[in-house]
């Protein structure tokens, strides 16, 4: 019942001249949540707009089912759609608001109530029906929203960064009960989400999109452990970004300030400038030891300052040469913390560099 998108090449030029999305292509699959994510103004809500129907592209196409439905209206497109700010009815009960929907399609009341039951049993609203939207709580707003987009069956489900104003506690909440419902219904979901961690959490596969262009597309863990680009390193989690020239062998890369770094073995031939990525709790840090350092894959330093996360902590160390550092390091109890002043020995494993197309 669900349906797989093609997006073709797809550009949108606003009124104005604005290129809001620029040559995007991908393919969501039948019963994937596939999520858009980038910073403020890369043109996640243009796609999704575009998506469903209430904008036109300028130019390419979009396919549902290998159907071009680039000019098809959005009421005939099947699509449910969550918005940001819910757009609820605010005077209409919450059995009315899920209705909406299904009394577009001229359904016999009989029919509306059993679905609409239904629908809010599935987000576990059953006993709400009859309050108004300021009767409710952020999250049981967010879940009459969604109730509204699902009652109707859709073959799409889109979401635009539907979780933005809840608290952190109830947003991991319905970010596990949103991804639950997607599988129970088997739904191809597209999500759109500015938060790096809500997307590796809750996606199948994950487009990164900047300046209206998508740089990656690919499941969370190879958008994170595989970072094509600097701005995908860059924007998913923290990380350390070094860029230098090969040295003559080809083996390592000369970053500057009395730092060689050895690259991984599969990247070991070549010559030129690159730019590598190595994230935080990849690095080893232990009290300074200057004997049992390699060259390539380990350097001293001292902590300037500390972050403590809870479950790790975050240090900040600056190399003997000046490079500055992020490391991450599990919290293994007060004795073994690092305090700033404290002299320090990195170690890391080549194989974890990830060299970048810029
Ligand atoms: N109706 C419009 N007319 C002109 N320009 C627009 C219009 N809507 C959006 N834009 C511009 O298009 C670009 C992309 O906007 P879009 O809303 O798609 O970004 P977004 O990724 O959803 O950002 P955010 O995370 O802030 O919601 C921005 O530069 C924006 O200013
Ligand atoms: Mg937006």
């Amino acid at each position: 019942m669900s349906a797989s998108i093609e997006i073709a090449g797809v550009s949108k030029v606003y009124d104005g001249g604005v290129r809001a999305v620029d040559a995007v292509a991908m393919d969501i699959r039948q019963g994937e949540f596939f999520s858009l994510l980038g910073p403020s103004g890369c043109g996640k809500t243009t796609t999704l707009r575009m998506i469903a129907g209430f904008e036109t592209p300028s130019s390419g196409a979009i396919r549902v089912d290998g159907a071009d439905i680039t000019h098809v209206p959005a009421h005939k497109r099947d699509m449910g759609m969550v918005f940001q700010n819910y757009a609820l009815f605010p005077h209409r009960t919450v059995a009315e608001n899920v209705a909406f929907g299904l009394r577009m399609r001229g359904l016999d009341k009989a029919t509306i109530a059993a679905k609409v039951k239904a629908a809010l049993a599935m987000v576990e609203l059953s006993g709400l029906e009859d309050r108004r939207p300021a009767q409710l709580s952020g999250g049981q707003q967010q879940r009459v929203a969604l109730a509204r987009a699902i009652v109707i069956a859709p073959r799409v489900l889109l979401c635009d960064e539907p979780l933005g104003a809840l608290d952190k506690k109830l947003r991991q909440q319905m970010q596990f009960e949103l991804k639950q419902l997607q599988k129970k219904l088997g739904l191809t979901l597209v999500f759109v989400t500015h938060d790096q961690e809500e997307a590796l959490a809750m996606s199948d596969r994950i487009a990164v999109m900047n300046g209206g262009r998508v740089e990656q597309v690919g499941t969370p863990t190879d958008i994170y452990n595989q970072p094509t680009t600097r701005f995908v390193a860059d924007f998913i989690g923290d990380t350390n970004i070094f860029r230098g020239e090969r040295t003559a062998a080809g083996q390592s890369l000369d970053v500057g300030k009395g730092l060689i770094l050895a690259l991984p073995p599969t990247e070991a031939q070549g010559t030129g400038v690159l730019s590598v990525a190595l994230r935080p709790e990849k690095i080893r840090l232990n009290p300074r030891v200057d004997a049992a350092t390699t060259a390539g894959s380990s350097a001293h330093g001292t902590v300037e300052n500390t972050n403590f996360l809870g479950g790790a902590v975050l240090y900040r160390i600056t190399l003997e040469g000046g490079h500055r550092v992020l490391v991450q390091q599990p919290n293994a109890g007060t004795s073994r913390l690092f305090v700033p002043g404290n002299g320090v020995t990195l170690e890391w494993t080549p194989a974890d560099l990830v060299v970048l197309k810029d």
